[in-house]
């Protein structure tokens, strides 16, 4: 068993019932900018939308520099039906010391409303309690996102609470809300 620091440089593959959560790679630079171009997709997320496939390149970049030092990054969604790097799904940053992380997660619009990025979002919850050794896994949203909202209440996440204009994004300021589960509740329902 690999030592909890050293878990994102050797990033495990994981599988549920339809998918397959891979580390990502340059080689997924055109299946992610399919759907990174799509304004619907990123109008609930901080980034913007991919104009060039230069700019998935940007992004993936930063990613596989993460995991070369073994920080934090998502996992690639691969859809088994379609044999097809569909999302990313995983911990946007981990606070050790405090054993909490946070998770987030895109998907591409076709496959919206499958329950697929829940499927997905459990999996991870159950991996950061099983192999992060954490406590408590936060989640947020724009408060109009309304499908991110039910994924976390999907992983037996309590809503905390609504933070007015927590972030400008985009040029307007946007209320988030809140959510988490703890270790404790997580336990409960094993
Ligand atoms: C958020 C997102 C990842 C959800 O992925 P998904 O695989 O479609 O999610 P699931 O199917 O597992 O669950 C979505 C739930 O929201 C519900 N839902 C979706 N749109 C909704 C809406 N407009 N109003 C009410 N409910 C809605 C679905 O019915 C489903 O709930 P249910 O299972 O109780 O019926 C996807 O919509 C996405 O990629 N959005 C763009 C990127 C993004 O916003 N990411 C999150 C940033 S916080």
């Amino acid at each position: 068993m690999l030592k909890v620091e050293d878990i994102f440089t050797h990033m495990p593959v994981l599988e549920t019932r339809r998918l397959v959560l891979r580390p990502l790679s340059l080689d997924d630079a055109q299946d992610m900018y399919d759907y990174a171009r799509d304004p619907l997709v990123s109008r609930y997320v901080p980034w913007e939308v991919h104009r060039g496939i230069e700019d998935t390149f940007a992004y993936l970049n930063t990613v596989v520099e993460d995991q070369l030092a073994g920080r934090v990054s998502s996992w690639a969604v691969v859809s088994k039906a379609e044999d097809k790097m569909v999302g990313t799904a995983g911990y946007v940053w981990w606070q050790p010391e405090h054993q909490k992380a946070e998770i987030g997660y895109v998907l591409a619009r076709s496959l919206w409303g499958q329950g697929l990025i829940s499927e997905a979002a459990k999996t991870i919850v159950d991996f950061g309690f099983t192999r992060m050794e954490l406590n408590r896994i936060e989640a947020r949203c724009f408060e109009e996102n309304i499908a991110s909202a039910r994924v976390m209440e999907h992983c037996g996440m309590t809503f905390e609470g609504r933070f007015r204009d927590y972030l400008r994004v985009k040029g307007a300021f946007c209320t988030f809300r809140f959510y988490s589960i703890l270790r404790r509740e997580w336990e409960e329902k094993l």
